[in-house]
């Protein structure tokens, strides 16, 4: 039988370890359709995976990777034939399905999209699931009815993957960005990505400053959550909207009403994961049409499986900088 290498997570005396190591075909779940990854990514839920979180995976041993972009190998379906190029994220896959850090994965039809024309399969891990979640939010946003002409934006968790690809694509559309970062050294590659200012999160991560703080942003993205949003939505303007996804900053929020009462603020949650699949397709097909990132490429990091376990250690401690992309033979 056929042999592929995975990072394997293990569970010891509630200890997790992860390792490379080589299995059979048999090994994966019984899904219809074999896919040969020949990319995958890193995101901040697979080290939570990898990390032993319940939340996320329940069961170990366990292969995390919740993005993957490969070539069908076999399908019993009817939707996918042998040698297509094809990309899959989120849904349960690197939850408790073996996920993209093994060289095979083996997934429902329902999970996968056709690779779009106008997009590699590298650069679809370029974006991984964190530039989906960004694409998602955008399309939200947008269908609020956000304009460049409204007024400044906000990027939070800007140097992470879901913030840097947000920044990337609220300059691309020709909004006016201010970069929320911890990492002010970092200031110059932000500018360079098209942040008009950049803002120390320290100054944000404080109890609630007041209830109804000036009115600085039309809208923005939020990749972060406690007290960083819970000040971001007080400091937006009238009929303004946000969309959150990220909780690296806290679980809670301790906000205040007014913003929504007064100002008519809207606050759109975006759970990538669990999207309607042709929602997804359309975001895939933005990211190769009106939303296609010429500089996408840039600010990826390319990395082997065995590289992997450290660059999971540094997403947990919020040291990474842009999207590590894992790239197979
Ligand atoms: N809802 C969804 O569908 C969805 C999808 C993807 C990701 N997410 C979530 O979105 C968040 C970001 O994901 P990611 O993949 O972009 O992660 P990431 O690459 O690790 O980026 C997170 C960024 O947040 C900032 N940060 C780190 N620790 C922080 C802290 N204690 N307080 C405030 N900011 C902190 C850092 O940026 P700065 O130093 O620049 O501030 C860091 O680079 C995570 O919570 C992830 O679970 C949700």
């Amino acid at each position: 039988m056929l042999k592929y290498k995975a990072l394997v997570t293990t569970e010891s005396n509630k200890k997790y370890n992860n390792s490379i190591e080589e299995k059979n075909l048999d090994f994966l779940p019984d899904n219809n359709t074999l896919i040969k990854v020949k990319y995958s990514s890193l995101n901040y839920k697979d080290a939570l995976s990898a990390s032993g979180n319940k939340g996320v995976t329940k069961n170990y041993p366990h292969t995390p990777g919740i993005d993957a972009a490969g070539i069908i190998e076999h399908s019993s379906g009817t939707k996918f034939k042998k040698g297509e190029e094809v990309i899959v994220t989120g849904y349960d896959l690197g939850m408790n399905t073996f996920g993209g850090f093994g060289e095979y994965i083996r997934v429902p039809d329902e999970w996968i999209i056709k690779k779009p024309k106008n997009l590699t399969l590298s650069e679809s891990m370029a974006f991984g699931t964190a530039g989906l979640t960004a694409g998602l939010c955008m399309r939200k946003l947008l269908q609020h009815g956000l304009k460049p002409e409204d007024g400044k934006v906000f990027v939070s968790g800007v140097t992470g993957g879901v913030g840097m690809i947000s920044l990337m694509l609220f300059n691309k559309l020709g909004f006016e960005v201010s970069a929320i970062t911890g990492k002010l050294n970092e200031s110059k590659l932000l500018k360079n990505l098209g942040a008009k200012e950049i803002v120390d999160r320290n100054d944000l991560d404080l109890d609630l400053i007041s209830p109804l703080q000036k009115p600085i942003y039309s809208g923005g993205i939020d990749a972060v959550g406690g007290k960083i949003l819970s000040n971001l939505i007080c400091s937006t303007s009238q009929r303004a909207a946000i969309a959150c996804c990220g909780m690296v900053g806290g679980l809670s929020l301790d906000t205040s009403i007014f913003p929504f009462i007064l100002r008519g603020l809207s606050l759109f949650g975006i759970d990538s994961a669990e999207s309607l699949i042709d929602v997804k397709e359309e975001v895939w097909n933005n990211f190769s049409s009106d939303w296609k990132l010429e500089n996408i490429d840039e600010n990826i990091k390319d990395i082997s499986l065995d590289e992997l376990p450290d660059e999971i250690d540094k997403i947990l401690e919020g040291n990474q900088i842009g999207r590590v992309r894992v790239v197979y033979d």
